[in-house]
């Protein structure tokens, strides 16, 4: 480090850790440290802490800790350099660096200032523009606004920004990488990718330049042009408006989630500032993960289109899964959040907020929705839809606090609910019986097709062995709580020594570092026995595996074990009435620990 001449020190005196910190994660104070849940594993009590007094951080959940620069290198993945130095332009510090910081510094640093390059352009042309003046004043868009969110105006030329980035001595190969120009098909050079079209920088974290969003102000396909995937920018991990929604998620501890750039541009500026947008893209792990560090509350505003509605009904179960309570807010017909919120009636978005429900709730409101319920034909209808609905939710609870609710509708509701609240859970019984003995005859084990495809299929042929392979192979490619997995099935009663291993294994680097790295797994078996099995599931496991439902497979796995045990314990139980097996020895222990375990308590 000596050869830095970064003042470390001076720089470590004018940051407040704690403050640091808090732009990403929501801290309480708890005796001498702060504490929250920790950004970089998968928590639900937090074992995150801060301390000011000495300015370092550890998480006593997966290990990691350090000082201000290990943190900002770590949770916004840049150099040691880079960290420093945004650190010291944000404490008013100037450096000098040094040659091998200047080496470190990377490429991405260079599209970062390209892009900031770019930015400045399109809001130099804004003003320059009778169209793009015109359009942002139709959509509401204030001075203040068009300031905040730095929006700016692409010019209708083919190479306006091309020239203004070449004067600026932007090479091509950056610009290219940056994602701002395109390379011409039939003949060399290049051109904008962005032309007539209003702007929309997407900023990360620390509010730099990633991307850009560029909307058509008159008609004209896409709707929106994004930047692709650069260096710089990935569509799964980027939410548009988190660097202005963070300290206000944490605050408020949920989230609103939009479709759209105009729908969390006009949430925030009406005084939701904890919203963010997923750009119009499915929400991923990654997004759900990096949420996760704010708040485990969010709520889902979707467009009222089918499209939005899809969005929901995938979204939340990801949401679910990890944990997060999530609510579904349901927009009028034909409308998003910037729609409701535009005519300046922030109330009437508040008291949609207020009514959002959680997500078996609003499936069943969308069931009977499709429904003329002032009839008893209509009525009779919405109930075996709603019972649809309600055979899908796993839940019981759920299900029978909706039943009670469902019962109003039920013909026979005035003579007693209890009769039509037995009518519907007789109804979903069905509706789950058969789904279940779909999955169980026609997904495996007998039906070809949906047998997984493995690199070696004809090895696995016992459907136990296909479910541990199937559960192992959704623990490594989903990004599921794993711990919780293992108390339904713990890794040492996994059916053979290959599996148990690599269970031992992925259950053990859980529990340590709260994810499931393919890599270090990778390391760690090497030469074990689980050796051969990884590399088969890291070979063989597809997209679609990942729908198996993993409590059926914990089921599957459950059942043979009670099963081979019981037949265990008949043999043992033989062998010792024929005085094969005496008292003392190591069997004989293994069947009362067997007996034990098998009868339950009433036994001992
Ligand atoms: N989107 C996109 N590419 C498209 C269409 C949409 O990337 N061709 C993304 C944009 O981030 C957009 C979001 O999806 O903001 C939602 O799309 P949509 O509902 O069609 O647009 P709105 O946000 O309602 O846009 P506007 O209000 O400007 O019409
Ligand atoms: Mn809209």
């Amino acid at each position: 480090m000596s050869s830095f001449r970064y003042p470390l020190d001076e720089i470590r005196d004018k940051c407040d850790l704690a403050e640091i910190v808090s732009g990403y994660v929501a801290l309480r104070k708890r005796g001498r440290t702060l504490e929250g849940l920790c950004p970089f594993h998968n928590e639900k009590t937090p074992s995150f802490h801060v301390n000011s007094e000495r300015q370092i951080w550890k998480c006593f959940g997966c290990g990691l800790g350090g000082d201000v620069f290990t943190f900002l290198q770590k949770i916004d993945n840049v150099t040691f350099p880079e960290a420093v130095e945004s650190l010291a332009r944000k404490a008013g510090i100037t450096i000098e660096r040094s040659e091998q910081a200047a080496r470190q510094i990377s490429e991405k640093e260079r599209l970062l200032k390209v892009s900031n390059i770019a930015c400045a352009f399109f809001r130099s042309m804004l003003s320059k523009s009778e169209e793009a003046q015109q359009y942002i004043e139709k959509r509401g868009l204030s001075a203040a606004i068009v300031e905040k969110y730095r929006l700016g105006y692409a010019p209708d030329s083919w190479d306006s920004l091309l020239d203004h980035l070449t004067m600026q001595k932007v090479s091509q190969s950056d610009a290219l990488k940056a994602g701002l120009i395109i390379s011409r098909e039939n003949s060399p050079g290049f051109y904008d990718r962005f032309r007539d079209r209003l702007i929309f920088p997407i900023l990360d974290s620390s509010e730099r330049v990633i991307a850009f969003g560029g909307r058509v102000m008159g008609e004209g396909e896409p709707k929106y042009l994004n930047s692709p995937e650069t260096p710089l920018f990935a569509k799964n991990k980027t939410l548009y408006g988190l660097n202005f929604a963070r300290k206000s998620i944490s605050a408020q501890d949920r989230l609103l989630i939009v479709e759209g750039y105009m729908d969390a541009i006009s949430a925030q500026s009406a005084g939701f500032e904890n919203t963010v947008a997923t750009m119009g893209t499915a929400l991923t792990e990654e997004h759900v993960n990096i949420i996760a560090r704010f708040t485990r509350n969010v709520i889902l505003s979707f467009d009222a289109d089918s499209a939005g509605m899809a969005a929901a009904m995938r979204s939340y179960p990801i949401f679910e899964r990890a944990g997060f309570n999530v609510r579904i807010l349901s927009m009028p017909r034909g409308e998003d959040p910037d729609s409701v919120l535009r005519g300046g009636d922030s109330t009437r978005f508040a008291s949609m907020l207020e009514k959002a429900l959680p997500a078996p709730d609003y499936r069943v409101r969308a069931a009977l929705a499709r429904h003329d319920l002032g009839t008893d034909e209509g009525k009779v209808d919405a109930l075996k839809d709603a019972a649809q609905v309600l055979a899908e939710i796993d839940s019981v609870m759920d299900r029978e606090r909706l039943i009670r609710h469902l019962a109003r509708l039920h013909p026979n509701f005035s003579t007693g609910t209890t009769l039509a609240e037995d009518h519907l859970r007789s109804e979903i019984t069905k509706h789950r019986a058969r789904a279940s003995r779909q999955k169980h005859v026609s997904d495996w084990p007998n039906k070809k097709e949906s047998v997984p495809q493995t690199a070696n299929p004809q090895k696995k042929t016992s459907l136990i062995e296909r479910s541990e392979w199937l559960l192992l192979g959704i623990l490594m490619f989903r990004n599921l709580d794993a711990s919780k997995v293992f108390e339904g099935v713990p890794a040492k009663e996994f059916s053979d020594e290959a599996s148990r291993s690599l269970a031992e294994v992925v259950s053990r680097l859980y529990a340590q570092t709260g994810k499931i790295d393919r890599g270090v797994l990778r390391d760690e078996v090497v030469g074990t026995p689980a050796e051969d099995l990884l590399t088969d599931i890291l070979v063989g496991f597809e997209d679609a595996d990942a729908n198996y439902n993993v409590d059926e497979l914990v089921n599957v796995i459950t059942k043979h074990n009670k099963n081979d045990k019981r037949r265990r314990l008949r043999s043992l139980a033989d062998r010792i009435a024929a005085g094969e097996i005496k008292q003392g020895d190591a069997e004989y222990e293994e069947w009362r620990t067997l007996v034990e375990e098998t009868s339950g308590p009433w036994r001992r």
